[in-house]
C-alpha cells in the first residue's frame, strides 16, 4: 500500500511514532519540589556536647533527595541560620548550568532570613551523591544529606534489585561549635575532629552517644549500602563484622564488582556496596575507623553502628572487626588501583559506559597542581601552586556574565603547572580548552590524605603513587579501564592523575574536600568557555539570579511588587521543559494539519 493511500489511522500512528520520543522524555523526567528550612539546633547534642547542629527541616543529616535520572529538582532553601549559606551538590554535574552549583565562585550567598530556589537536573546521571553547605565552614556543623539518582525503568543496573537501600553518611565531628572552630582557623591552634558519626549518631556502646545507628535486615536478603564520607578531615576504613562487601558503584560509575573485607572512603567520596545477610540471625558491628590514626577500638573517633537481623535477640559481641593497619598506605593504594570501570555495563543512558574510551585520547594540556601550606601575611594558609585562593566579593560567574571577568579576576594569571615563586593570595582561575582532553596531576605536599574534587564532571583516575610525579610516571597509568568519579584521594607526599574532557562549559570549582584546607585557600576555578551563546550549550542565568558584590540589585520601588514569573521580567528565562513542550505541540499541530490535508 502506497503511503499516499494510507488511512488517517495509519497516519495518526505514524504521527505518534514520530512524536513518541518527545513524550517519553517529557514524561520520564519528573519534577521534585522541596522546601528546606535550615537552622541551628542546640538540643540534638549527638555526643552530649552543647553545640549547634545544622539541621534541614529539623533533620540531621538532612532529608534524602530521591531522584531518578533526568529529574528536575527544585529546592527552595530558607536560611534560618545567622550565617550566609549556599548548598552544593557533590557529584551532580549541573550540565551546562554552573549557575546552580552553589559554591562561592558561582552563586551569591543566601543571606540569613532569606530564601532562594535551586533548579537543577540530574542529567544523564545515576548513582550515589550527597549535598552539603559549601561556605563559611558550615559543613563542620552538619547540613549535609544524601542524594540518590535512581535508574530509569528502561535502564537495567548490573545487579539484582536489592531488598532495600540504606544511606550511610559517615564523617568526623568536632565537639565544639563550628563557629568556634572557624574563628580559630586563623590562628595555628586548630584542633582535630574528635568523633566519627554515622548518620549523625555517635558510636554504639559509647555512653556519650545520644543514640546509635541500626540497620535492620532479613536473613538471606541482599541490601545496597550507599556510603559517603561527609566529614571534614579523616579518611575512614569501613567494614561489617562477619560480612563481605561487594563494591558496585563509585560516584555514579559502575565498577567491576569486587568482594572486599573493608573499604577505604576518603573525604567527599561516595560508594555503593552490596551486603548479603548470610550469617546467623544475630547483631553485628558496623565500623568506620580513621586512617592514619592510632585510634583504639573504644576511641570516639571510631564510628560504630549495628547490623540487626530480624528477630535477633543477641547483641553484637566480641571485639570490633579489625581492619587493615591504618598506617598501611600501600593497602589503601592497592585497593584504589583495583577499583576499575566496568566497560561493558550500561550507564545512565542506554549505552555501555566504555563508549568513553580514554586509551587513545590526545591530551591537549597538563595541569600540575601542588598542594602545600604557606604563611602569608603572618597567617597560615593552604595553597595550590603557592597561590592561596582569595574569595572575591563578586562570584566569578557573575563577573563573567556581566563584564567578562573584568574587575574580579584575570584568567590564567597564575601558572597551571608550576608553583608561583612566592606564596600569595589570589583569585586563581585557570582556563581549560572546551572539548580538549586535559590531564590533571595533583600533588600533595601535606602530611594528611588530601582529596580533590572537580565540580561539573566525572574525571578518569588514571594513576596514583607515592613520591614525586614526573613525566615517566605516566608509564604506570591505567588507560584501559580507569574509573570515572568526581573525587580522588592524594596520599601524603604522593600524587594522583586524572583525565578530564571539558565538554561542560561553565565556571567549575576544583577544590580540596578537606574542609580546613579548602576554607584556607586550597582551591581554584576552571573556566571552560564555549563562544557559542546558544542556550542549548551553556544556560543563561536563572530568573531568580541573586546579585551581590559589584552587581547590586536596583533598589526596588517600595510598594509595587512585580507579579512573580511575569514574562516581561524574564529577561534570562529559559525553560528546557517549556521549549520541549512547545516543540512537541508545534510538531503535533503540523502533523495533524498534514493528515487533514491528505
Ligand atoms: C525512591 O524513588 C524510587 C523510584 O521512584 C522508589 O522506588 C523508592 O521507593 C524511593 N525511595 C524512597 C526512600 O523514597
Ligand atoms: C521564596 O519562597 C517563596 C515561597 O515561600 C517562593 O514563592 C519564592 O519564589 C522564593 N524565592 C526565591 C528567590 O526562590
Ligand atoms: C561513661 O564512660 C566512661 C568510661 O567508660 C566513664 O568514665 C563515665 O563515668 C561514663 N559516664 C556516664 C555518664 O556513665
Ligand atoms: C529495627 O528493628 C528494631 C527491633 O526489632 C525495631 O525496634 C526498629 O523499629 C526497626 N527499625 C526500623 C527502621 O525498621
Ligand atoms: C560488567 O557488567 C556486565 C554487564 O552488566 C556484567 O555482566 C559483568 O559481570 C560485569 N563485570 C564485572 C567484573 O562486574
Ligand atoms: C601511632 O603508632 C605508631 C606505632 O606505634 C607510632 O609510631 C606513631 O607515632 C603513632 N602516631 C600517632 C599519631 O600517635
Ligand atoms: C579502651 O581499649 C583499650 C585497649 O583496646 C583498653 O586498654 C582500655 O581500658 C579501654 N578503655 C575503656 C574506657 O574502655
Ligand atoms: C520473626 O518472627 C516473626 C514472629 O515470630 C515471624 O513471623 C517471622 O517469620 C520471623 N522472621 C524471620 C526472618 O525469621
Ligand atoms: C555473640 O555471642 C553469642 C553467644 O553468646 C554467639 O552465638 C554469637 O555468634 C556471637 N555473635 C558474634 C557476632 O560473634
Ligand atoms: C579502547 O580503545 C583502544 C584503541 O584506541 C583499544 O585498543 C581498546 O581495546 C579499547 N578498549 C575497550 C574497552 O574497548
Ligand atoms: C589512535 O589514535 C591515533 C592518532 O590519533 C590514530 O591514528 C589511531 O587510528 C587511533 N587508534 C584507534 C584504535 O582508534
Ligand atoms: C573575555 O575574556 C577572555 C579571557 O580573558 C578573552 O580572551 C576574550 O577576548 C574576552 N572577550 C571579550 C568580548 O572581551
Amino acid at each position: 500500500m502506497a503511503a499516499g493511500s494510507a488511512g488517517p489511522q495509519l497516519k495518526h500512528v505514524t504521527c505518534a511514532i514520530v512524536l513518541l520520543p518527545f513524550f517519553v522524555t517529557m514524561t520520564t523526567s519528573a519534577d521534585i519540589f522541596l522546601d528546606w528550612h535550615v537552622s541551628a539546633d542546640f538540643n540534638l547534642k549527638p555526643v552530649s556536647t552543647d553545640q549547634p547542629v545544622i539541621t534541614i527541616n529539623g533533620m540531621f543529616p538532612g532529608p534524602l533527595i530521591n531522584a531518578t535520572t533526568n529529574d528536575n529538582i527544585h529546592v527552595n532553601v530558607f536560611n534560618d541560620l545567622d550565617d550566609p549559606l549556599l548548598f552544593t551538590w557533590n557529584g551532580i554535574q549541573q550540565r551546562l548550568d554552573s549557575w546552580q552549583d552553589g559554591v562561592s565562585g558561582t552563586n551569591c550567598p543566601i543571606q540569613p532570613g532569606k530564601n532562594w530556589t535551586y533548579d537543577f537536573q540530574a542529567k544523564d546521571q545515576i548513582g550515589t551523591f550527597f549535598y552539603f553547605p559549601s561556605i563559611n565552614f558550615l559543613k563542620a556543623g552538619g547540613g549535609f544529606g544524601p542524594i540518590r539518582v535512581n535508574n530509569r525503568p528502561l535502564i537495567s543496573v548490573p545487579f539484582p534489585k536489592p531488598e532495600a537501600e540504606f544511606d550511610l553518611l559517615i564523617g568526623d565531628w568536632y565537639i565544639s561549635s563550628y563557629k568556634d572552630i572557624r574563628s580559630r582557623l586563623n590562628t595555628a591552634d586548630v584542633p582535630s575532629p574528635d568523633w566519627m558519626l554515622i548518620n549523625g549518631k555517635g558510636p554504639y556502646m559509647n555512653n556519650l552517644s545520644q543514640s546509635y545507628e541500626t540497620f535492620n535486615v532479613t536473613q538471606g536478603k541482599t541490601y545496597l549500602l550507599r556510603i559517603s564520607n561527609v566529614g571534614t578531615a579523616w579518611s575512614f576504613n569501613f567494614r561489617i563484622q562477619n560480612h563481605q562487601l561487594v563494591l558496585v558503584e563509585t560516584e555514579g560509575s559502575y565498577v567491576n564488582q569486587i568482594e572486599l573485607e573493608s573499604l577505604d572512603v576518603h573525604v567527599g567520596q561516595s560508594y555503593s556496596v552490596l551486603v548479603t545477610a548470610n550469617q546467623n540471625a544475630v547483631d553485628y558491628y558496623i565500623v568506620a575507623s580513621p586512617k592514619l590514626s592510632n585510634a583504639t577500638n573504644n576511641n570516639t573517633l571510631v564510628g560504630v553502628a549495628v547490623l540487626h537481623y530480624d528477630n535477633s535477640t543477641t547483641p553484637a559481641n566480641g571485639s570490633l572487626p579489625s581492619g587493615p593497619d591504618p598506617f598501611d598506605l600501600q593497602f589503601s593504594i592497592n585497593q584504589a588501583k583495583s577499583i576499575r570501570w566496568n566497560l561493558t555495563t550500561g550507564a545512565a543512558r542506554p549505552n555501555p559506559q566504555g563508549m568513553f574510551n580514554v586509551t587513545n585520547v590526545t591530551i591537549i594540556e597538563t595541569f600540575i597542581l601542588n598542594a602545600s601550606t604557606a604563611t602569608i601575611d603572618g597567617l597560615s594558609r593552604y595553597s595550590v601552586n603557592n597561590v592561596s585562593y582569595l574569595i572575591p566579593d563578586t562570584p566569578l560567574k557573575l563577573a563573567d556574565f556581566f563584564s567578562n571577568g573584568t574587575g574580579v579576576y584575570e584568567l590564567d594569571a597564575f601558572s597551571k603547572n608550576t608553583s608561583n615563586a612566592n606564596a600569595v593570595r589570589g583569585v586563581f582561575v585557570a582556563s581549560a580548552l572546551h572539548k580538549g582532553w586535559t590531564e590533571i596531576v595533583l600533588e600533595n605536599n601535606l602530611d594528611i590524605i588530601d582529596t580533590w574534587h572537580l565540580d561539573g564532571y566525572s574525571f578518569f583516575v588514571v594513576g596514583m603513587g607515592e613520591g614525586d610525579w614526573n613525566p615517566e610516571s605516566r608509564s604506570s597509568y591505567n588507560l584501559y579501564d580507569p574509573v570515572a568519579r568526581s573525587t580522588v584521594q592524594v596520599y601524603p607526599g604522593g600524587w594522583s592523575s586524572v583525565y578530564v574532557y571539558p565538554d561542560n562549559p561553565g565556571m567549575w570549582n576544583l577544590r580540596s574536600q578537606n574542609l580546613q584546607s579548602w576554607y584556607l585557600g586550597e582551591e581554584l576555578y576552571v573556566r571552560v568557555y564555549d563562544a557559542d551563546p546558544n542556550p542549548a550549550k551553556e544556560k543563561p542565568p536563572p530568573q531568580n539570579l541573586l546579585l551581590c558584590g559589584k552587581y547590586q540589585p536596583p533598589t526596588p520601588p517600595p510598594s509595587v511588587s512585580p507579579a512573580p514569573n511575569a514574562p516581561s521580567s524574564n529577561a534570562y528565562a529559559y525553560n528546557p521543559h517549556r521549549t520541549r513542550s512547545l516543540i512537541a505541540m508545534i510538531t503535533t499541530a503540523i502533523c495533524l494539519f498534514y493528515i487533514d490535508l491528505h
